[in-house]
């Protein structure tokens, strides 16, 4: 069998080595936020926003944040159909529900027309989740939240290095959210951050993910409103500094990835890789190839021919309403029908030449075979 290609693998150096150590050995007692105060500047700077919070993960940040918001029971909050499960799973906890509508078969994120169709007189807020570093039309929800008094929540976990005419993926909503998962562009192993202009959400955030401890506290252990505890460690922290001194580096690899892919396939008909329409750069954190529907080939054609190659291939989300725990919405037509014809592809730090040409292969020959 030939070695096989995994889909993922993060990118560690010494730098990260180095900053992991020193932070076990020394970022304890007085210094137990160093790293973790110099990570949450560092990030806010690179993304040009006012806060940014660290916390364990993408969920609790997006959980934290529309605590922070008052989402709760009762209330309704509108995202496309196509996601994981961890930006809908904070709604169904604090009481709310998660209104599915279809994804822009050209950019697989929320269409903003079915937001705005589905809005109502409980909608606290539409998501806008920037799949596979793809970019939803921000001006199109801006304007829409703008217009319906509705806040724009930006999911930009697999979006860093994603910029939408000239505004970072993360940066435009009131507030965004980003994963360090190590399947990640940047990663601290699991972790997430939390990031908004706004003054008194980030102050309120901050007090929650603490317990309900506002900063400042005087009385000692003495929360003042029930909260959460979604703090990230100083450790982990130390990891992502060295990660956000790599940031243009690594964005920069996963583009070169992309294209690569889009090369071996120029002139292929039939397969849509991740779209970057103009004024917008995109992240290219998960390389996927579409095929069309004129093509037959199938979601499970393509897991046997890459299982055959011993390539690591992940699916495409499945709709979100079609698991177990939503009321199925197959009238959401792109979210139920794309995944079918999709497949996400190897796109590891360290990936060869040999290992991509092994990668269009397979997408080549499901065309023909
Ligand atoms: C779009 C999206 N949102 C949220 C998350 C959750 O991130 P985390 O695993 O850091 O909670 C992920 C992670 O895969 C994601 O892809």
């Amino acid at each position: 069998m030939k070695p096989r290609i995994p889909y993922t693998r993060p990118s560690i150096t010494e730098a990260e080595v180095r900053a992991a150590t020193d932070a076990a050995r020394d970022g304890w007692g007085d210094r137990c936020y160093e790293d973790l105060q110099r990570f949450e500047r560092g990030f806010a700077a690179h993304l040009g926003v006012r806060h940014a919070i660290a916390t364990s993960s993408c969920t609790g940040a997006i959980h934290l944040g529309m605590a922070a918001l008052g989402i709760g029971d009762g209330d309704e909050v509108i995202l496309a159909d196509t996601n994981w499960i961890a930006s809908a799973a904070p709604i169904v906890h604090l009481g709310a529900r998660p209104v599915f509508v279809d994804i822009d078969p050209e950019s697989w994120c929320i269409d903003p027309a079915a937001a705005e169709r589905a809005i109502t007189p409980r909608t606290k807020a539409i998501v806008a989740v920037h799949l596979y570093g793809n970019l939803c039309d921000m001006d199109a929800l801006r304007a829409i939240g703008a217009r319906r008094g509705i806040p724009v929540i930006e999911d930009a976990a697999e979006a860093i290095g994603s910029v939408w005419h000239g505004r970072r993926a993360g940066s435009m909503g009131r507030f965004g959210t980003f994963s360090f998962h190590g399947t990640k562009t940047i990663t601290t192993g699991e972790g997430g951050m939390l990031v908004t202009d706004d003054d008194a959400l980030a102050e309120l955030a901050t007090t929650l993910s603490n317990h309900g401890r506002a900063r400042g506290q005087v009385k000692q252990f003495w929360p003042d409103m029930l909260g959460f505890k979604f703090k990230m460690s100083n450790v982990q922290a130390a990891i992502g500094c060295a990660q956000l001194a790599r940031v243009e580096e690594l964005v920069a690899r996963k583009r070169a990835i992309l294209d690569g892919y889009r090369r071996r396939l120029e002139g292929t008909n039939g397969i849509a890789l991740n779209p970057e329409p103009a004024g917008t750069v995109n992240g290219a954190w998960m390389p996927t190839a579409v095929f069309d529907r004129s093509t037959g080939v199938t979601r499970e054609r393509l897991q046997a021919a890459f299982a055959v190659e011993n390539v690591d291939a992940r699916v495409f989300f499945h709709p979100l309403s079609s698991l177990p725990m939503f009321t199925p919405c197959p009238r959401n037509r792109n979210a139920w029908d794309i995944p079918g014809r999709a497949i996400n592809l190897p796109s590891f730090h360290d990936i060869t030449e040999d290992e991509q040409d092994r990668v269009a292969a397979v997408l080549r020959d499901c065309l023909h075979g």
